[in-house]
């Protein structure tokens, strides 16, 4: 032991050799962490039902994003017993692979999202957003009512598809292309949706903000809420695993 404890006093000693030492265990630890990420394809399964958001539920996204609704909000549920009868089945990596970036969050100052989709009506979204009060009595969410005002603005979206397909979410260059008008389509009831149906499974198409009249804020991100969670089928059985 004396030995040893000898040893190691010559590498305190020197400070080349301890900088040299040290960036060898940096390297191993660096080469553990990074290396698996080199065969991400493999490291993610792929999950029936994932995928990539419709334009409307990456422009209702974007506004998220852009509220910080994550500062809040985690979308991600943790594999214990607790959260699974909370809020559902937990996360599968595959749910959050078109995600960019992801949504997951490191609070809960409100509950966990990532199954929030069909759990409540529309129009309980646009109440609970426009004055969370007034359906959740001792909510301490802000409002959100300028989002039924403002009208949506997603700008270009074939160039964030664009975007996207470049970092490896699957848009076909059909979607790219149509994006503008599928986003159009999905607020529409009396739009012809079986292009759209066919692009994005699962597909909501309605209006989301109660007034068909405009196209708002407030329909983007109900869209995207109503959505969260709802591409995989777990009673379907294959995806079901036991929680711990
Ligand atoms: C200051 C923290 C905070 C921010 C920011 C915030 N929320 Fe919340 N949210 C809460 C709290 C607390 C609750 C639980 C009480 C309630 O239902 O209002 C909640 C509840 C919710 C619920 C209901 C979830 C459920 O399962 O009952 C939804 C949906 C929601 N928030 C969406 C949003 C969206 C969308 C945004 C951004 C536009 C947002 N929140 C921003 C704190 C926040």
């Amino acid at each position: 032991m004396a030995n040893f404890a000898d040893k190691h006093k010559k590498l305190e000693k020197n400070v080349t050799l301890l900088a040299v030492c040290s960036l060898v265990v940096v390297i191993i630890g660096g080469i553990v962490e990074i290396a698996p990420l080199f065969w991400i394809d493999n490291t993610v399964e792929e999950v029936e039902g994932v995928r990539p958001y419709t334009p409307l539920e990456l422009a209702g996204r974007n506004i998220y994003i852009r509220e910080g609704c994550y500062t809040c909000h985690s979308q991600m549920i943790r594999p214990f017993r607790d959260e699974v009868e909370r809020y559902g089945h937990y996360s599968l990596a595959a749910e959050s692979m078109y995600d960019h970036p992801f949504q997951w969050g490191s609070k809960r100052t409100g509950p966990d999202l990532a199954r929030v989709g069909g759990r409540y009506s529309d129009e309980w979204h646009v109440q609970h957003l426009v004055d969370p009060r007034q359906v959740v009595p001792e909510s301490i969410m802000p409002p959100y009512a300028f989002l039924k005002d403002r009208d949506l603005n997603a700008g270009d979206m074939s160039g964030h598809l664009r975007a996207l397909y470049r970092v490896g979410v699957p848009y076909t260059e059909e979607a790219i292309e149509k994006a503008n008008e599928d986003l159009l389509t999905q607020v529409d009831p009396f739009a012809s949706t079986a292009e759209l149906e066919e692009r994005y499974p699962k597909v909501q198409v309605r209006d989301f903000d109660g007034n068909p009249d405009r196209l708002t804020e407030m329909d983007a991100l109900v869209a995207y809420l109503q959505m969260l969670g709802t591409l995989v089928d777990f009673e379907a059985g294959e995806a079901q695993e036991q929680p711990r």
